[in-house]
Order: structure tokens, then C-alpha cells, then sequence
């Protein structure tokens, strides 16, 4: 569900603390005359993943969903020189609108796109070695997030910080017999979380442009 004052409220605090800008706009109209999905998430939400990962100081972020980029443009632009963000896409097709759109921003050199399943490019980048994250994003498909957040968890450290996507789901999370692999997915998630030791965290409820759902905000707080 979607009210109109949730919309028109998120209209409001973009129109005063989320100022329109190109590469962003044309991240977001390049992916709708695309055809993809519009799922991304939010400005006032993209801006709040950006000064998370700039309160944390990260200077190697994973995302693990691309989709066109939005969120990928919003990261990269915390990090700062000599940073890095690896960013894993499973469609071609998006990952190519993705492509584009990050190069327009002027980030490219700090973004390095995967394209690949999740599952079978995480691995990968777990043998390469190149340190932990310091921020994971998760925000691809639901069924898998419990595996996602496990290779998140196994490339963080004390202190990094891992935030996941859509936990809510219009509160469908708590309907326990609910047939949808995603809330299945995702209550599988939530209900790791709350038993693993490594790390701790919280989850918040969203209302705005995309309706009501959430976040799951995760400190690790011990070695992995
Ligand atoms: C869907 C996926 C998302 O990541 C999101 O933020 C909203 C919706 C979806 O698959 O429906
Ligand atoms: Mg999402």
C-alpha cells in the first residue's frame, strides 16, 4: 500500500533536503525508458544510504542488487579518494543501464561492476582477498538475502556495517505462514539476525514513495 501523504511528505523533505540532480534524474529516467523495475530506492533513502556510508567513513562498500545504479551512484559518491564499491548485478540488461549511468555520474573509476548471480560471484570475491567492507548494501532478490547477509557477514569486520533492504514488505513480514518465498526469505533473515552473536541490530519501518516497508541496520561488533 502507497497512502498519498507518504508520498507527498517524501515530495516535501526532497523539495527541501534532496535537491534534484542530473546524473541521479537521468539514473532514474534512463532505467524507466529502459524498462526496469521501479524499485529503486528513494531519494531521501539513496541520500540516507550516502551519509551512512559517510558517517561510517567507508572506504570499501559492497552492493549486493544494482539494478540502474541509483543506490550504486548515491554510495560511491561517499567514498573518498582511492575508495572502492563492488557492486554485483544477476540481469545484463540492468547491468548495462547501470553501466551507463554510473559512468555519467563521474564515478566509474570508483565502481567495479560484477555481473553474475550473487551466489556465484560473492565466493569469488571472498577468494580474491581485497579486505573487508566496511558497508554492505543488500538489496536483491529476497529468497537469498539469509545467504547474502552470510557472505556479508564473512567479508566484514568488527565495525563495519551492513544494511538490508526491504525487511517490511508492507508488513507482510509477520505472517509466519505466508507462502511468498520472499517473506519467507526474509523472516529467515531476520530471525538469523537475531540469534547471531557476531554482530548487533535493529530494524526500522519505512512509510513514503515506495509504501511501508524497511530496513535492517547491522553493526558487526565482533571478529568474524
Ligand atoms: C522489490 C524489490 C526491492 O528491492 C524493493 O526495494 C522493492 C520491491 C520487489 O522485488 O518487488
Ligand atoms: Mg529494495
Amino acid at each position: 500500500m502507497t497512502e498519498p501523504l507518504w508520498t507527498a511528505v517524501d515530495h516535501y523533505i526532497d523539495g527541501l533536503l534532496v535537491p534534484p540532480d542530473a546524473a541521479l534524474d537521468a539514473a532514474i529516467e534512463t532505467s524507466t525508458a529502459a524498462g526496469l523495475p521501479p524499485i529503486n530506492v528513494t531519494p531521501s533513502q539513496g541520500k540516507l544510504l550516502h551519509l551512512l556510508a559517510r558517517i561510517q567513513g567507508a572506504r570499501r562498500i559492497l552492493e549486493i542488487g544494482t539494478l540502474g545504479g541509483y543506490s550504486t551512484i548515491w554510495l560511491a559518491r561517499a567514498l573518498p579518494e582511492g575508495g572502492r564499491l563492488i557492486t554485483i548485478e544477476a540481469s545484463p540488461k540492468h547491468a548495462d543501464v547501470a553501466r551507463a549511468n554510473i559512468l555519467r555520474a563521474g564515478v566509474g573509476s570508483l565502481v567495479d561492476l560484477r555481473v553474475g548471480l550473487g551466489l556465484e560471484v560473492l565466493p569469488r570475491i571472498a577468494a580474491e582477498g581485497g579486505g573487508a567492507f566496511d558497508l554492505t548494501f543488500i538489496d536483491a532478490d529476497k529468497q537469498s538475502i539469509p545467504e547474502y547477509f552470510s557472505f556479508a557477514l564473512k567479508l566484514s569486520k568488527p565495525g563495519s556495517v551492513i544494511i538490508v533492504d526491504n525487511v517490511v514488505r508492507d508488513g507482510r513480514v509477520i505472517d509466519a505462514k505466508s507462502s511468498d518465498p520472499d517473506i519467507q526469505g526474509i523472516r529467515r533473515f531476520n530471525e538469523m539476525l537475531a540469534a547471531e552473536p557476531r554482530v548487533s541490530a535493529t530494524a526500522i519501518q519505512t512509510v513514503g514513495a515506495k509504501g511501508h516497508d524497511g530496513f535492517a541496520i547491522v553493526l558487526v561488533t565482533r571478529n568474524i
